[in-house]
């Protein structure tokens, strides 16, 4: 008996790629480019499987009349057009089983443009140590951190910054009265107040261009910004200038507004660190995304109930 039919609309991992294929025949929308092959195709797909930043617009959910899920490969899921939901498609995504991962991340980058230890490697590497000292950096146990995004992995984040010693203080689109940290109404306020600011929001519209010039601008000349949420959050035109001014001290990014284009001037900058979107990219977490991903579109191709669908789908759960 034929298996049915799924669409992977980006190239997906190979764990979630390799359950797919025990139970779906999946098609990969990047190679159809003929619109009469997809328009054929399309009536027949039960399902869409896509990454965190792959784009499901409108446009496509209109045209896979017969899906029953798009299951993302990831928590963050702003490529997804949710007002899919008009089409009756639910949306699941991959909340908490990666958080962990991303909340290390997070901290490795404080360590590493703090404590510029890949320069560091680099200075051993190359030689130069015989030369003499490296720069001194700049501490990072009981600095003040700044948190954008107090949800899963903020939270995740604060806790790791406690065994560091540094004070915490976070904004949020509420305020989390039980954290019990100081919470400050904007993002230019909270990096005024802050070394260290952490971004860690869900991408998308609603957080576009939200580190600006001037919130960079109050982060200062010893400030240093980190961005593990998605490059659209970060104006990104902004931060390479207050890099070349001086306005902020550095950076450490794993995202960034083309992926995977990263501009060839922040590649020659000492005083960033980049990485190519991993923060959850461990054989374990990758595994538990791809086993959580894999179940939604069971369970939503098949009647089930919905194990994580996206906050906007809750009521479909
Ligand atoms: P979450 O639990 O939903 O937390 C999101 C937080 O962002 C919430 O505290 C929310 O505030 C805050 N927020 C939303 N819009 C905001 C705005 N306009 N201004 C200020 N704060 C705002 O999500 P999560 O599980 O922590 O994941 C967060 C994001 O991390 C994902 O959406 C994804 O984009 C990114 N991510 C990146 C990687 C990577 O590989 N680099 C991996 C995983 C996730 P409220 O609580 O007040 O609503
Ligand atoms: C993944 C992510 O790298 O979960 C997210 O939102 O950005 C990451 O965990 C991505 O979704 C896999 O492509």
């Amino acid at each position: 008996m034929s298996k049915p039919d799924v669409l992977a609309v980006a190239k997906l991992h190979p764990f979630y790629q390799k359950a797919l294929e025990s139970a779906f025949t999946v098609h990969d929308r990047t190679h159809i480019t003929d619109p009469a092959a997809f328009a054929e195709l399309a009536p027949r797909i039960v399902g869409v499987a896509g990454t965190g930043e792959a784009s499901v617009p409108r446009s496509l959910l209109a045209q896979v009349t017969n899906a029953k899920v798009v299951s993302v490969f990831g928590v963050g899921y702003d490529g997804v057009d949710v007002a899919a939901i008009e089409h009756g498609i639910p949306v699941t995504h991959t909340p908490d089983v990666l958080t962990d991962d991303v909340a290390d991340l997070a901290m490795g980058l404080v360590l590493s443009v703090g404590r510029t230890i890949p320069q560091a490697d680099q200075f051993v590497r190359t030689g130069q140590w015989p030369n003499g000292p490296m720069p001194l950096a700049r501490k990072v146990s009981g600095a003040r951190l700044g948190i954008v995004g107090l949800g899963r992995i903020g939270k995740a984040i604060a806790q790791r910054a406690r065994g560091f010693g540094m004070s915490i203080a976070y904004t949020a689109r509420s305020e989390k009265a039980d954290s019990g940290f100081k919470f400050l109404a904007s993002a230019a306020e909270l990096a005024a107040n802050v070394d260290f600011l952490v971004v860690i929001t869900p991408g998308g519209a609603g957080t576009k261009h939200l580190i600006n010039a001037d919130v960079l601008k109050a982060l200062g000349p010893r400030g240093f910004l980190i961005n593990v949420a998605r490059g659209s959050v970060v104006d990104e035109e902004a931060l390479i200038a207050a890099l070349q001014n001086g306005t902020i001290a550095g950076a450490g990014l794993d995202v960034f507004a083309n992926e995977p284009h990263v501009p060839e001037v922040l590649w020659r900058m000492h005083n960033v660190v980049l990485t190519p979107h991993m923060a959850s990219a461990t054989h374990e977490t990758r595994q538990a995304m791809a086993d959580l991903a894999f179940a939604n579109m069971q369970a939503g191709t098949s009647g089930q109930p919905l194990r994580t669908p996206v906050p906007e789908c809750a009521a479909l759960k």
